[in-house]
């Protein structure tokens, strides 16, 4: 046997601020998964990192929006986080924190070492500054109208409207969100790390070095970048949160997110040396080991290029053999997205689909956006279950366990003399490992399930063709190899299947009763995997059709939501300032009714009301004349506050307020009760 590789395989720790969807797992955790799962059945010595990422200016601002501490967010999300993957199957070795002090000590230490040997360029620049909050404004915290297009609530960094990228200072009239204030411009001294001076480098390392083995999507961003030429690039930030910049003068400075999280993969590996007792050393610092880090496609630059430079610059720890990037996934044709809850959650999938984990992954796997984005639809993941796993696989392990069963008593019956056919498919299983893993180990994970899913295939060729359950009146004999040989197929699903659908294969294991020392290896050399009388355990559900009902409604659910976005494309004011009852109970709210409505001359938004509220009929001006024709209103039912003090508008005064909402375009609508209820009646 060739000797053990080492491989130190990374999942891009996600951020902390959400939970996590479909896209993440399709993108990076799955294919990383299956990665890490195939070189551990090979015997290599690979051990799969990943924690969470906890730093970061969103989560800042995540805190203050739901007005708790970045240490809250981050623990919250840490927790669902770290349940989904284990839910999903997705086996980090280590799952740690970029919170831990491990991490810290880490990131901070990789920093110092740059500054003393003079890595860095210190430069000193002009920052808008919050002096109500005594703090530098990172650009997601300044707003303002942006010089491109005129929308009025660009970000320092980008404008929605108009999709150009921006600098804080460069926003007309900006405001700071934090305390709403106008910054001031006041100089501020950061730390750069020069990436023009290892250009020549990395064009060599990467576009010579690796133009063979690296993903083109991953070669033609590095190519981009290069081309474009690289410019020194701040890994510092003024912000409170963070890991504290290490060096004299650097006061409410912390290490910029990308600088401190990739480092976050070395910490990690520390925590689990500390935990299993292993030296981290070799899997970051020995050069006959191959660093592979999986992500998504937005953060390619971070790992081809700013992350190999630190790496570099260090000088002490190896560099990635392979950055195998996805692609995005789409949702039902739209990006998915976290503000308009485009996505399927994890969690949320898992309470509809309690157990069908495997199908979720299959199906992501089979449709992963490996070379481009693609699509997820629900349609697709009921057609890729109902024909692929009921039909195929589940279909051929069920005609397996019960012809076993009903001619065997689960037994696997002694063949007699194989005859072509039967050594022609036996010496076919052999080679399902190697062309499967060839494909993992070119990251092509989408054809490597293919592959697989033909072994299945070929098992249900080899039955439908054979037909045992025809010949075991006229032929007994002849069975009893059929069903030795539909073993040997099933056996071979159970091992190669354990690295893209471990629940599955666990399950499976129990049916057949796999003994243990069955490896993804043995498959291709061994002859016989399940001998003549082994007995097999008991059959269990693999896979269920799923009806066009249970997939309508999720189709539903997601169309819900597009209306809601639709519906709500406006911001949810924040909650005001606590009330009492006392204060809730001074307002004299009634039902009433509308007698009569006129349009104020020369207002254009004012109509005059008449209102009959139980207690008087009394006149009611309201800003609705765009909206209504008085003759539509006359009658209605409405809810009124009697007790608002009178004001003038255009010279007429208003004896109260009618209470309203607004529909999804805008439009003032009223409330009312829902039966009829006579005027003057309390709401409370
Ligand atoms: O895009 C993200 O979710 C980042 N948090 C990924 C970081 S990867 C690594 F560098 F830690
Ligand atoms: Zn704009």
């Amino acid at each position: 046997m060739s000797q053990k590789q080492r491989y130190t395989i990374t999942a891009a720790l996600p951020y902390t601020n959400g939970p996590i969807h479909i896209g993440h797992l399709a993108g990076v955790y799955i294919p990383a998964d299956i990665f890490s799962r195939y070189q551990k059945a090979k015997g290599n010595d690979a051990i799969f990192i990943c924690g969470s990422d906890e730093h970061g200016v969103p989560i800042t601002i995540r805190a203050k929006k739901e007005g708790v501490s970045p240490q809250q967010i981050v623990d919250k999300y840490h927790t669902i986080i770290k349940k989904s993957f284990e839910d999903f199957g997705i086996e980090f070795d280590n799952y740690s924190r970029t919170s831990l002090p491990v991490h810290h000590q880490t990131a901070s230490d990789f920093f110092k070492k740059l500054y003393d040997e003079g890595k860095f360029i210190e430069q000193t620049t002009k920052q808008l500054y919050d002096e109500q909050e005594h703090q530098f404004l990172a650009d997601r915290f300044v707003t303002g109208t942006c010089p491109k297009c005129g929308y009025e609530h660009a970000y320092g960094d980008q404008c929605e409207k108009c999709g150009s990228s921006l600098s804080p200072m460069e926003l007309i009239n900006p405001i700071s969100t934090i305390s709403g204030s106008k910054p001031v411009v006041k100089e501020t001294k950061h730390w750069y790390l020069p990436l023009d001076q290892y250009e020549s480098w990395l064009r060599e390392w990467i576009l010579e070095g690796h133009k063979h083995d690296w993903k083109p999507n991953v070669l033609g961003q590095v190519k981009s970048w290069l081309d474009d030429g690289l410019r020194p690039r701040a890994v510092t930030r003024d912000l409170d949160w963070g890991v504290p910049v290490p060096v004299k003068g650097a006061e409410g400075k912390v290490l910029y997110v990308w600088f401190d999280a990739p480092i976050g993969y070395i910490s990690s590996t520390k925590e689990w040396s500390k935990k299993t007792g292993k030296d981290w050393r070799p899997y970051w610092q020995d050069k006959n080991t191959k660093l592979i880090h999986f992500i998504g496609k937005d953060n390619i630059v971070f790992h081809t290029i700013i992350f190999p430079a630190m790496l570099k610059a260090h000088g002490e720890y190896i560099l990635p053999d392979n950055v195998p990037a996805n692609e995005f996934l789409n949702l039902e044709g739209d990006k998915i997205s976290t503000s308009r809850n485009w996505a399927v959650w994890l969690h949320e999938y898992l309470e509809e689909f309690p157990g069908k984990q495997d199908v979720l992954r299959y199906v992501l796997t089979a449709n992963a956006p490996e070379t481009k984005d693609n699509d997820f639809t629900w349609k697709d993941f009921q057609t890729r279950n109902n024909s692929e796993l009921v039909g195929n696989l589940g279909n051929f392990i069920n005609r397996v366990m019960v012809l076993t069963k009903k001619y065997y008593q689960g037994i696997i019956p002694q063949p007699g003399e194989l005859t072509g056919t039967d050594k022609e498919v036996l010496a076919q299983i052999k080679t399902y490992p190697r062309k499967i893993g060839n494909l993992i180990e070119r990251y092509r994970f989408r054809e490597a399930l293919s592959e697989y899913m033909n072994l299945a295939r070929l098992g249900n060729k080899y039955l439908a063709d054979e037909e045992p359950w025809k010949q075991v009146k006229t032929a007994p004999e002849r069975v009893k190899n059929i069903m030795f040989v539909a073993n040997q197929i099933a056996a071979a699903l159970t091992v190669l299947g354990a690295v893209f659908l471990p629940f599955t294969a666990r399950k499976l294991k129990d049916m057949l009763q796999l003994p243990g020392d069955l490896t993804w290896d043995s498959v291709a050399e061994k002859e016989i995997l399940l001998p003549a009388g082994h007995k097999l355990g008991e059959p269990q559900l693999l896979f269920e059709k799923i009806d066009d009902e249970t997939v309508a409604k999720q189709v539903q659910k997601l169309l819900d939501t597009k209306k809601q976005n639709e519906a709500g494309n406006r911001e949810i004011a924040p909650q005001k300032d606590e009330i009492t009852y006392e204060d809730f109970m001074k307002m004299d709210i009634r039902t009433a009714t509308i007698l009569h409505a006129e349009k104020l001359p020369k207002a254009k938004k004012l109509l005059v009301l008449k209102v009959d509220t139980g207690i008087d009929k009394r006149t009611i001006v309201a800003g609705i004349a765009e909206h209504y024709k008085p003759e539509d209103i006359t009658g209605k039912k409405v809810l009124v506050l009697v007790n608002l003090k009178p004001r003038k508008l255009r010279g007429v005064e208003s004896q109260g307020m009618i209470l309203m909402t607004e529909n999804a375009n805008g439009k003032p609508v009223f409330v009312n009760p829902e039966e009829d209820i006579p005027n003057g009646m309390n709401i409370s």
